[in-house]
């Protein structure tokens, strides 16, 4: 039983500041960089700020509050957690530590291995005049469909090599050693560079116009459904829940932690450093529209080409320093990226050494060795496509349905109320019982209706328009499959049990 975990030793994070910024560093990744910017032009600018707030309200800072103290109630993993609440229950946590490290952190750390590419390529602007050609048909050489792989494009190979190698070793070293330090490094490190991106970008000319188009208010949009239910996915993936990160991160605070003060922090600080970066890629694009005669929708693009084609377009047309400029923006995607990727390899591991007692170096080695075999596939010609379909399934589906049936087992099976006095009782707080049908109501009505409109969607057209048949074999079998696994190591028994 999970309980007598309490018999084993458990590392602790040195510092409160070491938590909040190895959480945050979880939470702040590729999706903050590129992917809420171009979300917020697409929605309503400024507009688009109101549902997201409010899906930040409704569903983030409830659930963020949620999973942090479950972890530190239990002093356990996701598994160890759940479990705690009934054993029943245990695969729940299974799944999401399962499908995060062995479906989203594979094809998340080949995005990282391109930006590490890029990251080269920007020292002599290798990506030409053609940027566009040359992400999609020299840099990936993207083949004609998701089963046609064609060959392991060797420098993404080269510097996933790298990526792997690095989480591999921030997380052997520890709670402590590894990831604590780690982050005390990277996130000063990202806020510095991603300031002086920002100053660096509002002054160019044009600049101003990018910013209008970014945040001007378009009221109108708030009236389609498909603009909220992006704010609310994108709410899911930015903070990082239903990852079974939180859980294990909080599982390493003292007994007596500000719950409610951290998870209010390190949600704010997240949406926050969002809306920031996004006031420095759109001053980059007005500053292209600008230099290029365009009008700034045409050089906009969506998620994968705002980083890779108008990101390099851009940066192209700088009168000086043109290399410095790449470099610190990819330089920061690099750091946003692994400071998400090694918080996603300590969910797994803190889960397998919970359960199976096993040396955290040992378990550790065989993780980054698998999860670099494994991401091998998302390096190939059809990394792109796989990848966009995996993410599609694991992030509309696999998240928001591990939240919601959290939020359920969590709020009627174990009961809110009893989260919630321990949460007071940690820091003396006084969060209010309104939070208990937060969880009991508000978040699984609120994600049942994401997951029907998700349904709906994929039933009255097939995704991206790839071939049913390979949406069903790639996205959804991968998602089964991991459930499968789950329930299996469920199954097997606690090495701790007394
Ligand atoms: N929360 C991380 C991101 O936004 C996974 O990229």
């Amino acid at each position: 039983m999970p309980k007598t975990l309490l018999t084993h030793h458990r590392p602790q994070w040195r510092t409160h500041i070491g938590f909040i910024l190895a959480a945050i560093g979880s939470a702040v990744g590729l999706g903050n960089i590129w992917r809420f910017p171009y979300l917020c032009y697409k929605n309503g600018g400024g507009a688009f700020l109101i549902p997201y707030f409010t899906a930040l309200l409704v569903v983030g800072l409830p659930l963020m509050i949620l999973e942090i103290s479950l972890g530190h109630k239990m002093r356990g993993s996701a598994p160890a957690a759940f479990a705690d609440i009934s054993p029943h229950w245990e695969w729940l946590g299974w799944w999401q530590v399962i499908f995060v490290m062995f479906g989203i952190v594979l094809y998340y750390s080949v995005v990282i291995a391109w930006c590490l590419n890029y990251f080269y390529f920007s020292f002599n602007l290798s990506w030409g005049h053609n940027p566009n050609h040359f992400f999609f048909h020299q840099f990936l050489a993207v083949s004609k469909g998701p089963f046609d792989w064609g060959n392991i494009r060797p420098q993404i190979l080269f510097s996933l090599g790298i990526i792997w190698f690095l989480n591999w070793l921030i997380v052997f070293l520890g709670v402590e050693k590894g990831l604590e330090r780690a982050n005390k490094i990277f996130m000063p490190l990202l806020f510095i560079l991603t300031g002086f991106l920002v100053f660096w970008s509002l002054r160019l000319p044009g600049a101003r116009e990018g910013l209008e188009v970014y945040l001007r208010p378009d009221f109108d949009k708030l009236k389609q459904v498909g603009v909220w239910l992006d704010a609310f996915s994108q709410i899911f993936f930015t903070l990082s829940l239903g990852f079974g990160i939180m859980i294990a991160y909080a599982s390493y605070l003292p007994r007596r932690s500000q719950i409610l003060k951290d998870a209010t922090s390190i949600s704010l600080v997240n949406c926050f450093f969002s809306i920031f970066a996004g006031l420095g890629v759109f001053a980059i694009l007005g500053y292209m529209s600008y230099q290029s005669h365009q009008p700034i929708d045409k050089v906009v693009t969506q998620a994968v080409g705002l980083a890779f084609v108008s990101y390099p377009q851009a940066i192209s047309l700088l009168p000086a320093f043109a290399s410095l400029f790449g470099v610190v923006f990819f330089g920061i995607l690099v750091i946003a990226g692994l400071s998400s990727s090694i918080s996603i390899m300590e969910a797994f591991t803190s889960a397998v050494i919970d359960k199976f007692n096993y040396r955290r170096r040992s378990v550790v080695s065989v993780l980054a060795v698998s999860g670099f075999l494994g991401s091998i596939i998302f390096a190939t010609q059809a990394g792109l496509l796989l990848l966009d379909i995996v993410d599609h399934f694991l992030t509309q589906y696999g998240l928001v349905l591990a939240g919601l049936l959290e939020a359920l087992v969590v709020g009627w099976f174990w009961g809110a109320e009893k989260l919630r006095s321990h949460i007071n009782s940690a820091a003396q707080a006084s969060l209010p019982s309104f939070w208990d049908w937060t969880i009991k109501a508000i978040i699984p009505f609120t994600l049942g209706i994401l997951f029907i409109n998700a349904l709906i969607k994929e039933f009255s057209a097939p995704y991206g328009q790839y071939p049913p048949l390979t949406l069903i074999l790639v996205g959804r079998d991968w998602l089964l499959f991991t459930l499968f696994f789950a329930v299996v190591i469920a199954a097997r028994r606690w090495a701790n049990k007394e």
